[in-house]
């Protein structure tokens, strides 16, 4: 079975997996070896610290690829001003794929239409969901637990079959997809692509330091602790990263949350090297591969 589906093809994406955004550590040089090994690579606009550094990011990766990315814009954490002028630079770009989070898509949807963009969304529960459906977007990202960053609660056994029963646009499955045999499972649930985060943290390309990818190599699931005491909103980070005395209902001290404590979801259960982006993917369609060969 080709490792391919309706909307990975309409995208022109050679496999349906998307390198997640990633506050702080995802970065143009992702984009662009996503894009040369034949999946879709996104980032947050934030990353790019000024609006500057955004149209040079753009400017770099456009003299560099026709092939598709995905620029994040996370609406309700970004100023106002700097957001409505980061919409202003994926119009000017033609950004082919614009993933709203945190916030109403609505005015972003109708934005990125009118440039023939496409929009995804992403949520954690189905009513959420709805929402966006109603407000245009092209696609639903359901967060399952176990996601780095900003996870939901529900397992993705239920939360992604119930979205692709209850929503007539794609559905992309996030939440501890780290192998082929992962994405396979999430094809089998109803997804059209794969959102993967943690995978990427471990990748030669990402902006992360060189601790957090051999951490995120070195940790097992049962050290990834789900708590709303660091970003105000529920998250899963590395364990090793908070103090040791820490518990669940206390905000740690002093520690600069993203940049010191990091983030990372169950996910990291199957990572065991930092590879290149191109390496990475060979080895998940390989693994796909494997997994479905072993179900026929
Ligand atoms: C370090 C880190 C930072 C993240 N920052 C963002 C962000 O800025 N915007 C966003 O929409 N999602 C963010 N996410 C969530 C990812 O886009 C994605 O939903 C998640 O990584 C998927 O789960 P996985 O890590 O288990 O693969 C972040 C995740 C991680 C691990």
């Amino acid at each position: 079975m080709p490792l391919s589906t309706p909307l990975s093809r309409r995208l022109g994406l050679r496999y349906p997996i998307v390198a997640a955004p990633m506050f702080i550590i995802s970065n143009k040089e992702m984009l662009l070896a996503c894009a040369e090994a034949g999946i879709l690579g996104a980032m947050p606009s934030l990353n790019a610290r000024t609006l500057d550094k955004l149209r040079s990011d753009l400017e770099w990766l456009r003299a560099r690829t026709d092939k598709p990315f995905a620029i994040n814009m996370t609406i309700r954490l970004t100023d106002p001003e700097r957001l409505m002028a980061d919409v202003a630079l994926c119009e000017e770009f033609e950004v082919p794929v614009w993933i709203t989070s945190y916030g109403n898509p609505t005015p972003f949807v109708q934005r990125a239409h009118a440039k023939g963009a496409t929009v995804f969304h992403d949520v954690i529960n189905l009513k959420h969901a709805k929402k966006a459906e109603s407000a245009g977007v092209d696609g639903i990202i359901g967060v399952s637990a176990g996601a780095g960053g900003h996870a939901g609660r529900l397992t993705p056994y239920a939360l992604i079959p119930y979205l692709r029963d209850n929503l007539s646009v794609p559905v992309i499955a996030a939440g501890a997809i780290s192998t082929g045999r992962q994405i396979a499972a999430s094809l089998a649930l109803g997804a059209e692509l794969v959102y993967m985060g943690t995978r990427f943290i471990a990748s030669a390309e990402c902006g992360a330091q060189d601790g957090y990818k051999q951490m995120v190599c070195d940790s097992g699931p049962e050290e990834i602790v789900y708590t709303d005491k660091i970003s105000g909103v529920h998250a899963n980070f590395l364990r090793r990263t908070l103090p040791e005395d820490w518990t669940p209902d206390r905000t740690p001290e002093g520690a600069k949350r993203w940049k010191e404590i990091w983030s990372a979801g169950h996910g990291v259960a199957e990572i065991t090297d930092i590879l290149p982006i191109e390496r990475i993917v060979d080895d998940l369609v390989r693994e796909y591969h494997d997994a479905v060969a072993t179900l026929t």
